[in-house]
């Protein structure tokens, strides 16, 4: 059976490979976006889902094949849901972003937070959707080397170590990434799915079924 060709729209390296590991049991080949060029995509809508979504109908209309995005935040209930959708735009790197969540947080008491992931296949005139989300607390100080992001600075209810201390795998059971790779997943396991995905290769990739790409 030959794989569908499913493009991954982000240029975040560590996301990149945290969704090659939770989407392998998909069984389709994921190909980097950046393998085709690079896209600006405005991230303007008011959801994770809504962003998700227009990334991957703009790469999937900029490559000619199906595309999965995702769209990701941290939700601080002391600082009423902030930075939510703004996440990433906080600041300009990770350092940045960690120290602007240390600042707001001083001298609140609260340090709950959640983090939520939406996952968006877009191939043709179809779209699939899922969301995931993990509940945990923010630490004082940074703790661990891994991951990207807050990572550092959060623990999942349940355990002690920062998601920046957990190895890819680890982090992957927890993670809101990891529960909406695995909503996604059963949300594809059709033959049908696979199918369409197939057809949709067919149309864009010159009426061969995909032997290997580029
Ligand atoms: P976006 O989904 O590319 O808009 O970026 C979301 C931002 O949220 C990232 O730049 C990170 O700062 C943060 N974020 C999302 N998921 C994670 C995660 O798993 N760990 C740490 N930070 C994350």
């Amino acid at each position: 059976m030959p794989k569908a060709v499913v493009v991954l729209a982000s240029s975040n390296r560590d996301k990149l490979l945290e969704l090659k590991t939770l989407l392998a049991p998909l069984g389709l080949d994921l190909v980097p976006g950046e393998t085709f060029g690079s896209i600006d995509v405005e991230e303007n809508a008011e959801s994770y889902v809504g962003n998700a979504l227009l990334k991957a109908s703009a790469w999937s209309d900029f490559t000619g094949l199906p595309a999965l995005a995702d769209d990701s935040g941290l939700e601080v209930e002391a600082l009423d849901g902030a930075p939510g959708v703004r996440s990433a735009r906080i600041a300009a790197d990770d350092d940045g972003r960690i120290a602007w969540l240390l600042g707001a947080m001083k001298g609140h008491k609260n340090r709950r937070a959640r983090f939520v992931a939406a996952l968006a296949l877009v191939a043709g005139e179809r779209s699939w959707t899922a969301t995931g989300c993990c509940r945990g607390s923010l630490v004082e100080a940074p703790r661990g080397d891994g991951g990207f992001g807050y990572d550092p600075l959060f623990v999942p209810d349940g355990v002690t170590k920062t998601f920046a201390e957990m190895d890819g795998e680890e982090k992957g059971s927890y993670s809101h990434r990891g529960i909406a790779a695995l909503l996604l997943a059963r949300r594809l396991d059709d033959p049908f799915v696979l199918q369409y995905l197939l057809d949709c290769n067919r149309t864009s990739l010159g009426g061969s079924d995909h032997e290997g790409f580029p």
